[in-house]
């Protein structure tokens, strides 16, 4: 793979794993300084290893620093000439699943989710994903309905099980560190059941 920045070190690392256990991916999809989703998406990466059924690995798409699509090719091609979109298509090939750690902004998905989603095709196809979201009394909810539209385009499986998190900025700590309540944990591991049993359905159908 050319280059050695960050997203390729991280999709390196991401296709180096040797577990045989399902690949289940953590993304964080929020970029702008002072975001408060990696408190939350670092929670969730430590839960689903104590959930113990995949092979976690937390991704930032701020490591990535995806352009908006610049391929002159459809994405449908799977020919890609930048090295962002190819240490993007590594990172996202390796998993078998995905959860989602996003906000809602202006009632809708994150541009950087829109975009990461979009500069990719097949490496999507056929793979489960979840939603952990999180804002205001809404607790991000608005935005993941509008993305599970997009993610079924890709033919991803998006989980009716979801964990959305209401009020975020009350539960985060002074050292940025994100405490969960019951109602959230019991939420995040209904969901990962039910993303493992798809990410095992799903798995044979991308021969
Ligand atoms: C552009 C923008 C739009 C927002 N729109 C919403 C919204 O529609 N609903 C909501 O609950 N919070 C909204 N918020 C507040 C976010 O929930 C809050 O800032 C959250 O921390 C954003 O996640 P981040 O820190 O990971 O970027 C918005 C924030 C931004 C920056």
């Amino acid at each position: 793979m050319p280059g050695s920045g960050p997203a390729q070190r991280t999709a390196q690392r991401t296709a180096q794993r040797t577990s045989t256990a399902l690949k289940l991916h953590t993304i964080i999809c929020s970029t702008r300084p002072g975001r408060v989703g990696p408190s939350v998406a670092r929670w969730f990466d430590d839960f689903v290893r104590e959930h113990g059924k995949f092979d976690g690995l937390l991704v930032d798409l701020v490591d990535f620093n995806l352009p908006l699509l610049d391929e002159p090719q459809l994405p449908i091609m799977h020919s890609y000439q930048h090295a962002h979109t190819k240490a993007w298509s590594t990172s996202v090939s390796a998993a078998d699943a995905y959860v989602f750690v996003c906000p809602e902004y202006n009632y809708g998905p994150t541009p950087v989710l829109v975009n990461a989603l979009d500069c990719l095709y097949r490496e999507w196809n056929y793979k489960p994903c979840g939603f952990v979201s999180y804002g205001g009394m809404a607790g991000g909810v608005r935005g993941v309905q509008v993305s599970k539209l997009q993610v079924t385009t890709v033919k991803m499986m998006p989980m009716a099980e979801g964990v959305g998190i209401p009020m975020v900025a009350q539960m985060i700590d002074d050292r940025r560190v994100f405490t969960p309540n019951d109602l959230i944990t019991k939420a995040a591991a209904r969901m990962l059941d039910e993303l493992h049993r798809w990410a095992q359905a799903l798995k044979p159908m991308r021969g």
